[in-house]
């Protein structure tokens, strides 16, 4: 297995499956100090850098609580327009990162072009985590909602999955990378214009990922353990910000997940997971059912970052 130590976090495109298993250790080791509300001191000489060129509440604050809850210093921004890359000089990445690099020692991105990242990375002499990268993928969010399935289902192995909404998305990148390392079938339901492309099935065909596509929540619901959802009524996540308009229409009822769906149709046992934010695909009555399960996912969020900064600032090799 390759060391968490001074890697960069790009893609689940590059782990291993017992590197899954290895970074979900150290998150249940973790996992008492974010419950008991704890800080500890195991990462009291180092610092965070966020970069963050997109909107996040999630992603740049799990990451700074982890880093926070280990003892650790946060730095960095949360809009690119108050930084010379957002103002009249568009500072590169490469002239960015060779700033942020001095500053802390792992650097976490957000940014709304597609490998942005990668080429933060490129340059940086300090490990970079990408919080998301355009339509691309959004690596830490998926082992946050696997490591939820683990604790919630004991086990990720022999999990059909349901993921419903618009496949563009970078989750539902990041989920079909992920899952080709363990055996779950998986079906998922987009519309047809925000559909998984065929150049991406044809490369998950080529990890023998188990899936399918079908047009209506209904049609797979009954047979999913997992039912992972995501809008279909999305912004513009190759833009930096994007405003609401006001016209953005309601979601369909084919991606949908109601109380009435989940009393009627889903297993008993099955859990459900949404990144958030969430549009109206999940209405606010489901939160209280024996399914939902993303108020966890949000704990396991800053369990998951914490275990990503110990490991890769090598303090839980
Ligand atoms: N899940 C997620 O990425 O949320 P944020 O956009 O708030 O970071």
């Amino acid at each position: 297995m390759r060391s968490f130590l001074g890697r960069d976090i790009l893609s689940l495109k590059d782990f291993e499956r017992n590197e899954f298993f290895r970074i979900f250790e150290i998150a249940e080791k973790l996992e008492p100090i974010a419950r008991n509300r704890q800080n500890t001191d195991l990462l009291k000489d180092k610092t965070l850098v966020t970069a963050f060129y997109q909107p996040s509440t999630r992603t740049r604050l799990a990451h700074e609580a982890g880093m926070i809850r280990l003892g650790g210093q946060v730095t960095g921004f949360s809009d690119s327009k108050m930084t010379r890359a957002g103002d009249f000089y568009q500072e590169s990445i490469k002239d960015t990162v060779k700033m942020l690099e001095f500053y802390g020692d792992v650097i976490v991105m957000r940014h709304p072009q597609i490998g942005a990242p990668h080429e933060a990375a490129k340059w940086a002499s300090v490990p970079v985590i990408n919080g998301g990268d355009g339509w691309g993928e959004h690596p830490t969010q998926i082992l946050t909602d696997l490591y939820t399935v683990l604790r919630e289902k004991g086990r990720i192995d022999g999990l059909r999955w349901l993921a419903v909404g618009d496949m563009r998305m970078r989750t539902m990148h990041s989920l079909a990378y992920g899952l080709t390392q363990f055996d779950c079938p998986i079906t998922f339901v987009s519309p047809p214009d925000k559909s998984l492309t065929e150049d991406f099935k044809a490369e998950l065909k080529t990890y023998s990922l188990d899936f399918k596509e079908v047009e209506h929540v209904k049609q797979a619901i009954a047979d999913a353990d997992v039912i992972l959802v995501e809008p279909v009524v999305q912004p513009d996540y190759t833009k930096a910000r994007d405003e609401r308009t006001g016209d953005e229409g309601l979601t369909p009822s084919n991606y949908k997940i109601t109380r009435e769906l989940l009393s009627t149709k889903a297993k008993s046992d099955a859990i459900l997971l949404h990144s958030l934010p969430r549009m109206d695909e999940i209405p606010p009555d489901v939160d209280i059912t024996k399914w939902s399960r993303y108020w966890q996912e949000a704990f396991n969020g800053v369990v998951m970052r914490m275990a990503l900064l110990a490991s890769i600032l090598g303090k839980m090799e």
